[in-house]
């Protein structure tokens, strides 16, 4: 969200990142062909296809919905919520584990699997400017205060650990790591500290709803800083980010 264009502080924006190499484990993300749709009490999450263009656009369209994304605006047009809808279909599946969310009714009985899609949500960027996967999701805002999200996030994170996973060594945020470096010598004549993997997710601090999504699912701030604010009507003003993650679930302590 950084512009080079502003102001001296009042403002602090987040000092350069520093990195650090460590061992962790990393998914093995299914290609969309082979994702099995997750029944939850009310919606099911399955992957994308092209056809949901439409239906992303209805999301997508909502001014109180895209206010809380990098550039604050609206798709203008379908071919927008296209690009969109892409970044989730093959080849793209494989660095991505997303999904379109489709409410079902509140009965949760139902096997008819067609119902109205209501939002999307899961990692749309594996490694994440983190390092780490970065989870995002949105709602169509008829469908916000219903518990949709809280439950989305229950059904997803589960998923999402379930997965089959391989042993890496990857280049991380330092401060996502801090607790588990702390003590452990990373200097340690060239080791490389093995840690929990995490998921991340960054949300404006004032975006109370997805705060608390966030929250309920176990996420923890690790880092948090105000810098220019990117939207479109929103020049010359700053934003403050709060960064989440959540470890992996064996992930209880510092002393793994
Ligand atoms: C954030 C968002 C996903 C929340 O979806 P939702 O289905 O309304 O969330 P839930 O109903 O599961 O609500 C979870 C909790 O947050 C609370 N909440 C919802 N909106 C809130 C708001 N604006 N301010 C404060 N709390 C809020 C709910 O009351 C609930 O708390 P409770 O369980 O203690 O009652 C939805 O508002 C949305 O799509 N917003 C626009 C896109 C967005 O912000 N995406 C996240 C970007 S990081």
């Amino acid at each position: 969200m950084a512009s080079p264009s502003l102001p001296a502080p009042p403002y602090a924006p987040r000092p350069a990142a520093s990195k650090i190499t460590v061992k962790t484990t990393s998914p093995i993300v299914p290609p969309n062909i082979d994702r099995v749709p997750i029944r939850t009490e009310r919606l099911l999450l399955r992957p994308f296809v092209a056809s949901d263009t439409e239906a992303v656009y209805e999301i997508r369209k909502q001014p109180e919905v895209m206010l809380w994304t990098l550039t604050g605006e609206i798709d203008k047009d379908i071919d927008q919520s296209r690009v969109c809808v892409e970044r989730f279909l093959p080849p793209k599946d494989l660095a991505t584990y997303h999904f379109v969310v489709v409410y079902l009714g509140d009965t949760g009985k139902s096997e008819d699997t067609n119902g109205v899609v209501i939002g999307i949500g899961g990692c749309h960027k594996i490694p994440g400017d983190f390092g780490w996967p970065e989870l995002g999701y949105m709602f169509r805002k008829e469908y916000w205060g219903k518990g949709f999200a809280t439950e989305f996030m229950r059904a997803f994170t589960k998923a999402w650990w379930a997965l089959p996973r391989n042993e890496i060594q990857i280049e991380v945020d330092a401060v996502s790591v801090e607790k588990w470096c702390q003590g452990k010598g990373e200097k340690n004549d060239g080791d490389v500290i093995r840690v929990p993997e995490v998921i991340m997710a960054m949300i404006d601090a004032g975006n109370g709803g997805s705060r608390k999504v966030l929250e309920k699912a176990g996420f923890r701030v690790f880092d948090k800083w105000t810098e220019a604010d990117s939207r479109t009507g929103f020049k010359g003003s700053t934003v403050k980010l709060d960064v989440f993650l959540l470890e992996e679930p064996a992930a209880k302590d510092g002393n793994s």
